[in-house]
């Protein structure tokens, strides 16, 4: 797959417009097997995630059209997937048993892949599934749920992500009250909740830890604007701090990345939304402590980007990950360029200044991988980033275009 060379940059400066949220979009995409109606999604970004996901709801039965960046899904008659392999390829594709299992009584589904930053257990999803009135049966490599939904009360131990939007997406179509309690408060859940409200369902609370679904409905097809990505936002302001540059991103919604913001000002830069959108100027110098956390915490998918900008940082910057157990994989090439970063268990300590050399170095992970291509942007002569599994273009659209656009130097090899 991809090789990115990226010789160092001096500051970017530019304008530049973010995607549709990945981790938006796919949710999304998953309730179109709620209806057969059309839903369509609008400016769907280019990620290779959002094919293999329509790949999988293909093979559940989905009908799928996509013309102009938008994508219009429904489904006359859901089944469970047959193709295990294109389960393990994203952890994602396990929101298609939710709504599989509420439309048509059974699911059996492969059990889920993705970045290998963690165990990333399911468990959460299936005691949801449970309380909702399905009989579990895990077998290797896959698992089956079956049984007619009714409404439950559910308490997630931790506020998953997944585990709130696939017991959501469920509830709508089970007959009865669903109280999920320490609910994911993502942007991303109160934005699958908002289209699927708009689709007729009955959902409050999103945004707070308790969520409320009047389900049994039927619901009809819309068309929905997703929200603007967060992590690409942040990803981009992280690559304009280590640059000193000057940059304005269109489109974002800043009170979604309040965790994000304050620690860059923390660093130095100038944030400053205007009705254009959020301008970020001046020096990041001042060494951070970022501690991840379900939302509105500071977000684990940051943690690989703002890494990248602590080497550029006066003094030791301190990374604690509490949400999964493997996510410093990236610290390990980061040292290949020269970085100075000790791990211990869930924390990394980045001793930033250091003189950065580029050298080949390898895509762990997604958002590893981008933040490899950050720190090429600030390391003597080229760094040449290995990306055999395609990770950056699993969930960004386009980032060399986007920086190379703000100019950077980076080439793409296939
Ligand atoms: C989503 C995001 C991902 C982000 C993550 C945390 C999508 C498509 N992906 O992933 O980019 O990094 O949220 O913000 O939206 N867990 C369990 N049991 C479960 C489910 C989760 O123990 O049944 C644990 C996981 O192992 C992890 C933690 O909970 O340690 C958070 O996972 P979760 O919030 O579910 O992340 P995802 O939905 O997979």
């Amino acid at each position: 797959m991809a090789t990115y060379h990226i010789r160092r940059c001096g500051r970017l400066s530019g304008e530049i417009s973010v995607h549709a949220a990945k981790n938006a979009v796919l949710p999304l995409m998953c309730a179109g097997l709620l209806t057969q109606e059309p839903l369509t999604i609008e400016h769907v970004p280019q990620l290779t995630d959002v094919h293999t996901l329509a790949d999988i709801l293909e093979d559940c039965g989905c009908t799928l059209r996509q013309e102009e960046g938008a994508v219009t899904l429904w489904a006359d008659e859901p089944r469970s997937p047959s193709g295990g392999d294109l389960l393990s390829r994203m952890r994602a594709s396990v929101l298609v048993m939710g709504p599989l299992l509420a439309r048509t009584g059974y699911a059996r589904v492969g059990l889920p892949g993705g970045c290998a930053i963690g165990q990333r257990p399911i468990d959460l999803h299936l005691r949801g599934m449970e309380a909702l009135g399905a009989q579990v049966q895990l077998t290797p490599g896959s698992v089956t749920l079956q049984g007619r939904l009714r409404g439950g009360n559910v308490y997630l131990d931790f506020p998953s992500v997944g585990a709130t939007e696939n017991i959501i997406l469920a509830a709508t179509l089970a007959e009865g009250v669903t109280r999920i309690e320490n609910a994911a408060k993502e942007p991303e859940v109160t934005d699958l909740c908002d289209c699927l409200n708009a689709m007729g369902a009955h959902i409050a609370g999103a945004g707070t830890g308790a969520i409320i679904i009047q389900g049994g409905t039927e619901l009809h097809g819309c068309t929905y604007t997703p929200i603007p990505d967060r992590i690409e936002a942040g990803t981009l302001l992280c690559a304009a701090a280590m640059t000193e540059g000057s940059v304005l991103l269109r489109g974002v919604r800043p009170e979604h990345m309040q965790a994000v913001l304050f620690k860059l000002r923390e660093t130095g830069v100038a944030l400053r939304e205007t009705p254009a959108g959020l301008r970020i100027s001046g020096r990041a110098s001042q060494p951070v402590q970022v501690r991840t956390l379900a939302y509105p915490g500071f977000p684990t998918d940051m943690q690989a980007p703002m890494m990248a900008l602590a080497l550029c940082l006066r003094g030791t910057s301190i990374f604690m990950e509490t949400v999964f157990e493997n996510r410093f994989m990236h610290a390990r090439e980061m040292a290949r360029l020269g970085a100075g970063i000790r791990i211990e268990d869930r924390i990394a300590l980045v001793t930033g200044g250091r003189v950065l050399s580029g050298t080949d170095v390898t895509s762990t992970d997604l958002r590893g991988g981008a933040s490899l291509m950050l720190a090429g942007l600030a390391a003597e002569g080229t760094t040449v980033l290995h990306d055999p599994c395609g990770h950056i273009t699993r969930g960004y659209a386009d980032l060399p275009g986007m920086l190379r656009s703000l100019g950077a130097d980076i080439t793409v090899h296939e």
